[in-house]
């Protein structure tokens, strides 16, 4: 496995094998505490479901690029996303060495490592992970999710850290926000728990985008 980008690499064993976390669980218990402020305690990334679609099984290649999978000369079909996040603690703390997986659907709306008829594209990862590193940033190449029946864009990420529960949410993107307010689980959300996983997509001339994800857990 390769790691293409900043940060360090984290082994498929990593991701497989359950993390052996202490059962230190805030205070905060996950829950949205008070308005983000500068000062005091931020409110933590909502807790969204998982939905159906994690891995069943994982691929040989779980590293931060899902557009590239190794061995592969052909890259994923669909527009780059270069996603880059961090993460913090509700005192705004930065945490390291944490794993941070994502996995979405391909171009065509389709899942990966899920087993199923559809395949969808033979050289789109669907899923990734990486670690922080020690200023807490992340970073994955990706490509832009494409849609599927009865949901928005969105992109699936777990984050487990040593010492907190294992966060699992999605993250959605601004500029979708007609399809955002029509989406079930986006409307579950409260305004502010919308502003945490929320995103602007930056689109460059070149075809080129970029999202960032800023993640408070608790
Ligand atoms: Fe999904």
């Amino acid at each position: 496995m390769t790691q293409k980008h900043t940060g360090k690499s984290v082994s498929r064993r990593q991701i497989i094998a359950p993390l052996a976390i202490g059962a230190v669980v805030s205070a905060a218990g996950g829950r949205v505490l008070a308005q983000n402020s500068t000062t005091g305690p931020r409110l933590a990334t909502p807790q969204q479901t998982e939905g159906p679609f994690y891995p069943r099984t994982f691929p040989d290649d779980v590293d931060n690029d899902l557009a590239n999978i190794e061995g592969r000369s052909v890259a994923a079909a669909g527009g780059r996303l270069e996603l880059a996040g961090s993460l913090r603690d509700i005192e705004g703390q930065v945490i390291d060495n944490a794993i941070i997986e994502i996995w979405h659907c391909d171009e065509e709306g389709v899942y990966h490592h899920v087993g199923g008829a559809n395949a969808g594209d033979e050289n789109f990862q669907g899923f990734g992970a990486t670690l922080t590193d020690a200023q807490g940033r992340f970073h994955f190449t990706t490509i832009l999710p494409g849609l599927y029946t009865g949901r928005t864009r969105h992109i699936h990420f777990k984050v487990k850290a040593t010492g907190f529960r294992t966060l699992t949410s999605q993250l959605y993107f601004e500029q979708d926000h007609a399809r955002n307010m029509r989406d079930g689980l986006y409307r579950r959300l409260s305004d502010a728990e919308r502003a945490l996983v929320t995103t602007d997509l930056n689109q460059s001339a070149a075809g080129m985008n970029s999202a960032s994800l800023p993640i408070i857990i608790a």
